[in-house]
């Protein structure tokens, strides 16, 4: 085997320990890189590496054996949330020095499931995935636990089969909590004030956890008549339920659904505008659930005559959200830290290969087993903190926004 021009002829175990060693040398960069870490490139790549349509490649040499150690399956590259996070994933592996690859699915489960498929031929030790479909992932985990490779969710997770090893992900009901609270602390005085909701797709256990957050804080205000739900039929019907199944939940999602498109959030909140009542306009809430589909939603309320004054939610800080956000068209996002998260990730992947049990902090049930989690806080950002949570942390560049205090 060539690599990086010499002839590779090492045996099994020198390769392995060459691998760990590597391994060690990446833990020691990396533990190096959480005090000067990087600003995220929101909407471009950092690798260095080739580029294509789905597939970004970095490769680094670390006295490895030309295989890769750590493959990287991403949803979609048309997100800036993803982008973060393989903008982070780059810098982190690059700067530790282990060889690794980034793949993109680009909304397709099928795609995911060639790109394990290449992983695994390229020889890749541990596998992070954030799923496209959780359910459907679970074949491609499968196929990697077949070859001894061990399988870290990243962010999402992966449901209904045993392939999974851990779970690296941020609070996501957290997530929701905050949003659902964001809407209560800033509602207009009254009863019966109009409430919006949407969420994500069904196919992301995300969504469930995201909503079941919003939930938990904003039921007791519909119960008591503070809001009123405008958009769904299945949601008022259940409004008296403090906490509700899963079926209970998809009945709502069904109906709310934004897919995480911004095309099918657009038409949705279009729909939704269109058939409300008088009783339904003037100053209203919305629980949008994340930054791409707040700035569609954002936009068409912002364009009906009859609403008089909006409250929208989001998350993910993508720098479009941000500049919303100081431009007052929508109202708060949530910062989850993807250095952190990628950091998290590659920390364990490390323990793991050094034969040690990672540190965790919760765990997630998958349906069939419980998975041992790794949980990220995460930050509530307006207008009053933006500076502070995502200037000051050396996240963006103060430069990349118009009008910032
Ligand atoms: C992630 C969010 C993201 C959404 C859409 C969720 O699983 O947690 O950060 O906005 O997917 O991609």
């Amino acid at each position: 085997m060539v690599v990086n021009g010499k002839l590779n002829v090492m045996g099994g175990i020198h390769k392995m320990k060459k691998k760990i060693f590597g391994l060690f040398m990446a833990a020691a960069a990396s533990l190096f890189c959480l005090a000067g870490c990087t600003t995220a490139t929101d909407g471009g790549s950092t690798g260095s590496g080739t580029t294509s349509n789905t597939t970004t490649t970095t490769t680094t040499n670390a006295g490895d054996d030309g295989s890769l150690q750590v493959g990287i399956v991403l949803p979609t590259k048309d997100e800036p949330r993803w982008l973060q996070d393989q903008a982070q994933f780059e810098k982190i592996l690059g700067d530790a020095g282990f060889t690794n690859q980034v793949l993109f699915s680009q909304g397709s489960s099928a795609t995911e499931k060639t790109n394990v498929e290449t992983l695994l031929s390229k020889g890749v030790d541990v596998l992070i995935i954030c799923p496209q479909d959780g359910a459907a992932a679970a074949a491609a985990v499968e196929a990697a636990k077949a070859e001894g490779v061990t399988v870290i969710a990243y962010d999402r997770l992966i449901t209904g089969t045993e392939a999974v090893d851990y779970y690296v992900t941020f609070d996501s009901f957290a997530v929701g909590e905050a949003q659902g609270q964001y809407l209560i602390d800033n509602a207009p005085a009254g009863t019966d004030i109009p409430l919006y909701l949407y969420a994500g797709a069904a196919t992301d256990n995300n969504a469930f956890i995201f909503f079941e957050g919003a939930w938990s804080v904003l039921q007791p205000k519909i119960a008591d008549g503070t809001f009123k739900i405008a958009n769904s039929s299945e949601a008022e019907a259940l409004k008296g339920k403090a906490s509700l199944t899963r079926e209970e939940m998809a009945a709502i999602i069904g109906q709310v659904s934004t897919d995480w498109d911004f095309n099918t959030a657009k038409s949705k909140a279009e729909a939704n505008l269109t058939i409300a009542g008088a009783d339904m306009k003037g100053d209203v809430l919305v629980l949008a659930p994340n930054d791409g589909t707040a700035r569609s939603i954002a936009d068409v309320f912002a364009s009906d005559k009859d609403i008089t004054s909006y409250v929208v939610t989001g998350q993910d800080s993508e720098k479009a959200s941000v500049q919303y956000i100081i431009d007052g068209i929508q109202s708060m996002t949530v910062f989850k830290d993807t250095r952190t998260l990628a950091q998290d990730s590659v920390e364990m992947a490390i323990t793991i290969l050094k034969g040690e049990t990672p540190a965790t902090d919760s765990s997630y049930n998958n349906e069939v087993k419980d998975v041992p989690a790794k949980q990220t806080n995460i930050v509530v950002v307006t207008k009053d903190n933006v500076t502070q949570a995502l200037i000051d942390s050396g996240y963006y560049d103060a430069a990349d926004f118009t009008g910032l205090n």
